[in-house]
């Protein structure tokens, strides 16, 4: 049966009912492969833009509180994001062509202003029906980078949107950290006079 958006936050908030761990979050990641076998989600979402990691987004959803947030993010051919940190737990399902995150461990404790160690972990090659999960801090940095020669798109679900306002950039190889001004899914739709969305 095919799963609906609706259906989908309702299991997922029912799963985080019983805790917010690795097993939690591989059990969201299994519902957001039956979700990413529909082909029509872009056009159920409210479409918000490029954000600081992406060269497009859609929200799905997100509660008034702002909870329970599913996105779909794209990113054109050749794109490669600056790396970032989300601060929170997030839960990544490939939808079309191959995003490739680039995975870093920040070694530093950000006491120095603009400055940021970061030591690459390794690889994800997150392709369509595929799931991923970045961890909190301080194994949340990362970048997304399209390799390939068509669009790549990749769902991303967090139990709730973090401060925005502690988002920062970083450059590996210079070590500077700055702040994004990307104020997220909220923000995006603050901007359309909206508290939340909910896809059906
Ligand atoms: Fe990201």
């Amino acid at each position: 049966m095919e799963c609906t958006i609706k259906q989908f936050i309702a299991d997922a908030k029912s799963i985080m009912k019983k805790g917010e761990g690795v097993e939690q979050q591989m059990a969201i990641g299994e519902r957001m492969k039956v979700l990413a076998k529909r082909d029509d989600l872009d056009r159920l979402g409210k479409r918000i833009g490029a954000g600081d990691g992406c060269t497009d987004a859609w929200v799905l959803h997100m509660e008034p509180d702002k909870s329970a947030v599913l996105c779909l993010a794209q990113f054109d051919p050749g794109y490669c994001s600056q790396a970032h940190n989300h601060g929170v737990w997030v839960v990544a399902c490939g939808y079309r062509g191959t995003d490739t995150w680039k995975m870093y461990e920040r070694l530093d404790d950000g006491s120095r202003p603009g400055y940021a160690d970061l030591r690459g972990i390794g690889e994800v090659h997150l392709g369509p029906g595929s799931v991923s999960l970045i961890p909190d801090a301080p194994f949340d940095v990362h970048s997304h980078n399209n390799l390939g020669s068509r669009d790549s798109w990749e769902f991303v679900f967090l139990g709730r949107e973090p401060d925005m306002t502690k988002r920062m950039l970083f450059d590996p190889v210079t070590k500077k950290a700055w702040r994004s001004d990307f104020r997220g899914v909220s923000g995006a739709l603050e901007k359309m006079n909206l508290k939340s969305f909910a896809g059906k």
